[in-house]
């Protein structure tokens, strides 16, 4: 077996399982989850015509590559939404992935090089994924934690000149997963410059770009700030979006890597042995769901309104960074919260994840104690029952 194996973490959820096994919820109030951020919302009523379209695709196997009309419909995207308007994105440094996570795992692993003592800088509390990848490809993970002061955004300048001397990858995750926090131009500017400097990879997962707020300012991406620098093969630059939660497929397993060209290239030749292709009616859909923009702004509205009657309801009894995108709230809780996460589901049939289990205790601290990751992906009116049942709560503490 792999010798780094036994150095995984529990997963959030087992770890969120193993808490409440022993409590029985109040069987006169229906359960709620706030716990896990999957997509609910229904799907857009034009792909039950793209599935019967997409049978006949069954009966060749597929190139790990991808259909010319599947990556041409991502990069179209790509640049209508970020004003890309260099030649330097085209569909030849596009590849499907099998939803952002498998392909943030494989790129580490064909990433880090073991043999350089390599680090792996992350924000911290993080998605999980980024350090499963770390420790299984051999490398360090530095923790760089996100904590009120700095917008909770990590703050690149706490990092030494010998650990960016060792850094392979640089994980960036905005919108940010579970803080909500968004980066400035400015910031992934300077994150840019320092990859330059140092030459390691920015790996930025952009799987929540597409649901913010503020519908007349959408996040920045790193590929429109290359752009804005003059780095229009997006050298040292990686990214990854997905069409879990633009367009609430989960199920669909669909995402798309691209960035830095020589990468790409190379990565393509990794997967071609790892055999990871996309299936041909994935890329069908996906394609349709990448070309229309109409359930987007729908999917965002309903996002928009969940966020708007919850933060109602839990500011007099909470405090949490303002929302600006993801569909997080990372409230502090008024008492520990694993306490917090148990009573709400003994008392409350309320299901809620830990902020702890987020993140890990670097610096003598772990940034997530004393918040909960709160996910809006139920109904307006249950987001609604949810928020009150934490508010009574807290009022009865
Ligand atoms: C920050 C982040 N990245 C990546 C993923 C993986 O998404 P998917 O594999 O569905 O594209 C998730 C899923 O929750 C996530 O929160």
């Amino acid at each position: 077996m792999h010798p780094s194996l036994h150095n995984l973490k529990a997963y959030p959820f087992e770890r969120l399982r193993h808490i409440l096994a022993d409590i029985a919820p109040p069987s006169e109030l229906t359960h709620l989850s706030f716990s896990i951020g999957e997509p609910k919302h229904s799907l857009p009523d034009f792909l039950k015509g793209v599935l019967d379209d997409s049978i006949s695709g069954l009966n060749y196997y597929p190139s790990i590559k991808g259909t010319d009309c599947f990556r041409q419909s991502a990069a179209d995207w790509l640049k209508t939404r970020y004003g890309l308007k260099a030649n330097g994105l085209d569909k030849s440094n596009i590849l499907p992935i099998n939803g952002s996570r498998e392909g943030l795992f494989a790129f580490t692993q064909f990433r880090v090089d073991p043999t350089k003592s390599p680090l792996i800088i992350t924000s911290n509390p993080f998605y999980q994924i980024y350090e499963g990848a770390a420790i299984i490809a051999g490398a360090k993970i530095k923790f760089l934690d996100s904590l009120a002061e700095n917008n909770f955004s990590p703050d690149l300048e706490r990092i030494t000149e010998k650990e960016w001397e060792r850094c392979q990858i640089l994980h960036l995750c905005s919108p940010n997963n579970p803080t909500g926090a968004v980066m400035t131009v400015e910031q992934i500017t300077k994150a840019i410059e320092l990859a330059h400097k140092y030459d390691f990879t920015i790996v930025s997962d952009e799987c929540y770009s597409e649901i913010y707020l503020d519908e007349e300012s959408p996040p920045p991406g790193l590929l429109e700030v290359c752009e804005k620098l003059g780095n229009y093969s997006f050298k040292h630059c990686i990214v990854f979006h997905s069409l879990s939660k633009r367009s609430n497929v989960p199920g669909l397993r669909s995402g798309i890597v691209t960035g830095d060209q020589q990468l790409i290239k190379n990565f393509l030749q990794y997967r071609t042995y790892h055999g990871s292709s996309m299936s041909p009616t994935v890329q069908l859909i996906s394609e349709a769901l990448w070309r229309d923009e109409k359930h987007v702004i729908a999917n965002r509205a309903l996002y928009r309104k969940k966020f708007s009657v919850v933060t109602k309801i839990l500011n007099p009894v909470m405090s949490f960074p303002e929302p600006k995108a993801s569909f997080y709230l990372w409230p502090k809780t008024p008492i520990d919260d694993v306490n917090m996460t148990r009573d709400l589901y003994a008392k409350k049939n309320l299901t809620v994840l830990p902020g702890q289990f987020m993140a890990r205790t670097s610096e003598g601290r772990n940034p997530g104690q004393n918040r909960l990751r709160l996910a809006l992906v139920a109904t307006v009116a249950e987001c609604s029952e949810g928020a009150s049942r934490i508010a009574s709560y807290i009022k009865g503490l």
